[in-house]
């Protein structure tokens, strides 16, 4: 397999023509485990109040001038029925750490969605929380988390956050989240300060460790009013190469082509697509709190509703050679993800990984 010297000079490398093989390499690698479908996720962006104070992030705490806004379980649901009328099979819930939302509201508006669409997956993104409230949600219907690890250096983590927050809390809690049966996506940063070249490697050997479904994968993009408000953000060209890489280390992971990545670069996500990935996330937010969800400066597709994104994603992956699948869950196919209603078919996922042909240096 790749050596970490291997993996170093794909992340380091300048050469174009060698890139564009890594892309390639990734690509086939996607196409035989997923073929050209990309599926479709709608994200609800539905509270801005965060307790955290993560230095990179645009609602972080402390925070100034951020105008706060929070949705209503009634309206999150709202959410739901549009989403479900535009014909997705998945809805991520997405908020910042926000001690309004207990076990016992979140448990109550998790059951409310799984009773009206028994069928469709219900990914979270909430953070950090205990082992008790994650299984209580798994049990209430909740089917895939999202939990990016950051960074996976001890010493880069510290960099980017306050003391109260660690590296080994977030492990713990990917780790635990897996254990319980959600699908996982962890996911990182490219070009955060202080990441070097070895970070990035960490990043990958512990994502191989950990065997998430998913991983997502944006540049860092810096945010107004933040202690990295005045930082470069992260290259293009770097971050799409992690994709490929990641793809093919991890060759049957979901890989969201991500927002951050569309906003760096207007055909960021197109490219994305080119380098591996085979998810979009179309925002299904009300259109009046988008702005408010900044988690970096000029984030795209805050102006338009939700059915324009969903034409407008499509567009871009069939200019992109790909087939939009809206109506498709799109479990991953790592092991361990199989859905209600969805059992493994004798064989799947066992399909062995791809050998590539790439010029290893
Ligand atoms: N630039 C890019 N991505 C960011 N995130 C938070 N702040 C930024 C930023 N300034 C990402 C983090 C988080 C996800 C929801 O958004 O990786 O996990
Ligand atoms: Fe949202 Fe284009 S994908 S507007």
């Amino acid at each position: 397999m790749w050596s970490n010297g291997e993996i170093l000079h794909y992340i380091t490398t300048r050469d174009r023509g060698e890139e564009e093989a890594l892309f390639a390499a990734a690509r086939k690698v996607r196409e035989e485990q997923y073929g050209l479908d990309v599926y479709f996720r709608g994200l609800i962006e539905f509270t801005n109040h965060c307790k955290n104070d993560c230095f990179y992030c645009g609602i972080r705490r402390s925070g100034p001038g951020v105008e706060r806004y929070r949705l209503s379980p009634a309206r999150i649901l709202d959410c739901c029925r549009v989403g479900a009328g535009l014909g997705f099979k998945t809805f991520v819930l997405q908020g910042g750490e926000d001690p309004w939302f207990t076990d016992e509201r979140l448990l109550g508006l998790v059951r409310a969605i799984r009773a009206e669409f028994p069928d469709h997956a219900i990914t979270l993104s909430l953070g950090e929380r205990s082992r008790e409230s994650y299984r209580a949600l798994f049990q209430a219907g909740a089917n895939r988390y999202l939990l990016r690890h950051e960074t996976a250096n001890e010493a880069h983590y510290a960099a980017l956050h306050p003391p109260e927050t660690r590296l080994s809390e977030r492990k713990r809690c990917l780790y635990t989240l897996r254990e319980i049966g959600y699908q996982v996506g962890a996911g990182f940063m490219v070009g955060t300060p202080f990441q070097t070249p070895q970070c990035l490697l960490e990043d990958l050997r512990f994502l191989q460790e950990l065997e998430p479904h998913m991983v997502g994968i944006g540049p860092f993009i810096p945010a107004a009013g933040t202690p990295f408000a005045d930082q470069p953000p992260g290259d293009i060209h770097l971050t799409l190469r992690m994709v490929a890489l990641t793809r093919l280390l991890l060759p049957r992971v979901l890989l969201p082509a991500t927002t951050a990545l569309g906003t760096l670069s207007g055909d960021g996500r197109e490219r994305a697509l080119m380098a591996g990935a085979n998810v979009v996330m179309p925002n299904l937010s009300p259109r009046e709190v988008r702005e408010l969800y900044s988690l970096y400066d000029n984030k795209i597709c805050t102006g338009d509703e939700a059915a324009e994104c969903v034409r407008c994603m499509s567009l871009r992956v069939r200019a992109s050679g790909f087939v939009p699948n809206l109506g498709a869950r799109g479990d991953s196919l790592v092991p361990g993800a199989e859905g209600p209603g969805k059992a493994a078919a004798p064989g799947e996922g066992e399909r062995a990984p791809a050998r590539i042909a790439i010029p290893v240096p």
